[in-house]
């Protein structure tokens, strides 16, 4: 089946066709026009300057994606949740190809799509991995961190969230800070790759609360009152500034100066903590047979790695037979991952009539 998957939420209007079946899921094209440049100038994403360039991007890149390829066999769009500004967009564009074409149309959800993003695996076979349910999903993002039981397709559960900040907001309202250019965690990890995780003792929000919800608020806040009380050493790289290793060489390593290496690393790691312990948790309770961890944050490695250190020391009828991260190139936002949910959606033929297509900025699948 080949379907025209559409991904407006956010700062990325992404468009990829894409073919599907049992076995294999391909993209045959795939074209995203980032903000990211718009947006940095402001530390995050606005919603009316999203919504603007949504409109002016959105039928190119579908002209784009187009050009030599007949028309899918149906559309799937996110319809939320997400900004409404971006979402209108991207559904007023579905609508329309729906009826023009007479093709069905599947709103995704957003969530829905970053859990499916780990169904690629494989750069050049484009394997379809199989879910063995129950699957346990972390999908923790700029605007996400829960953690969904999934019985079987389409059936989910929260089972625990962020009551405050999401993580990656966590990671970019602290590069902020310092500096950095939005998005900050991608530039944060890769600060905290030379630095000392144990030089700021950062709290680890919940923690031990006893359930599975989050709140980052606090670690930013922390992270604010320290800047203020302390000086970083002032050595590079400032800013964006990433040519370092002389000035690095000199003090890295001092216990008595804390840089920005160390700065980062201590944030990266409580963040990381909390995720890590919570999902250990929710898998010690649940016994997933797949846990999937997606989204935004998810490319971080140190993530991966201190949770693939913890599932190693579980007990083997705790651990799940598979854990399943997205290839790097989908972490991030991307309309591959909304066409196979959609697939999915497709499959059942779960379409919605183009007439009765709304977006909703707070759509929750469970
Ligand atoms: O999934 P995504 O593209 O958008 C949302 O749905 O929110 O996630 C973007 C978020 C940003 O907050 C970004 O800072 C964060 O993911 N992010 C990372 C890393 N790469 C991206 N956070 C921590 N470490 C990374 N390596
Ligand atoms: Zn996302």
């Amino acid at each position: 089946m080949k379907i025209l998957a559409i991904e407006s939420s956010c700062d990325d209007t992404s468009v990829t066709l894409l073919e599907a079946d049992e076995q294999k899921i391909q993209p045959i094209e795939e074209k995203t026009a980032s903000q990211i440049e718009v947006h940095k100038k402001y530390g995050g994403v606005v919603p009316e300057i999203a919504g603007r360039k949504h409109a002016e991007k959105i039928v190119p890149t579908i002209e784009a994606v187009m050009e030599d390829h007949e028309e899918p066999d149906a559309i799937a769009v996110t319809a939320g949740p997400g900004l409404m500004t971006g979402l209108l967009v991207g559904v007023e564009a579905a609508r329309t190809l729906s009826y023009l074409w007479n093709v069905p149309v599947v709103p995704v959800n957003h969530i829905e799509g970053h859990i499916y993003s780990v169904k690629i695996q494989g750069e050049k076979e484009f394997n379809n991995e199989k879910f063995e349910f129950p699957v346990l999903s972390l999908v923790v993002s700029g605007g996400h961190t829960e953690i969904i039981l999934i019985e079987e397709h389409g059936k989910y559960k929260k089972i625990g969230g962020t009551r405050d900040d999401a993580a990656g907001e966590a990671f970019d309202k602290v590069a902020k800070m310092l500096d950095l250019d939005y998005p900050g965690g991608p530039k944060i990890s890769k600060l905290a790759t030379e630095g000392d995780r144990g030089a700021i003792n950062f709290p680890r929000p919940m923690i031990n609360s006893g359930n599975y919800d989050f709140s980052f608020s606090g670690i930013k806040t922390s992270a604010m009152y320290w800047l203020k009380d302390n000086d970083l050493a002032s050595m590079r790289p400032t800013g964006n500034d990433f040519s370092h290793k002389s000035a690095f060489e000199e003090i890295n390593g001092d216990p008595d100066i804390i840089t920005r290496y160390d700065f980062c690393a201590s944030f990266e790691q409580a963040i990381i903590d909390v995720l890590v312990e919570k999902t250990i948790n929710a898998v010690e309770e649940y016994k997933p047979k797949t846990l999937i961890v997606s989204g935004g944050v998810s490319a971080n490695k140190k993530l991966r790695s201190n949770l693939s250190e913890k599932l190693t020391q579980l007990k083997n009828k705790n651990r799940p037979n598979k854990t399943l991260h997205p290839l790097q190139k989908y972490c991030m936002d991307n309309a591959t991952m909304i066409g196979i949910a959609g697939y999915y959606h497709a499959k059942n033929k779960d379409f919605t009539p183009w007439q009765k297509l709304d977006a909703n900025p707070n759509w929750k699948i469970y």
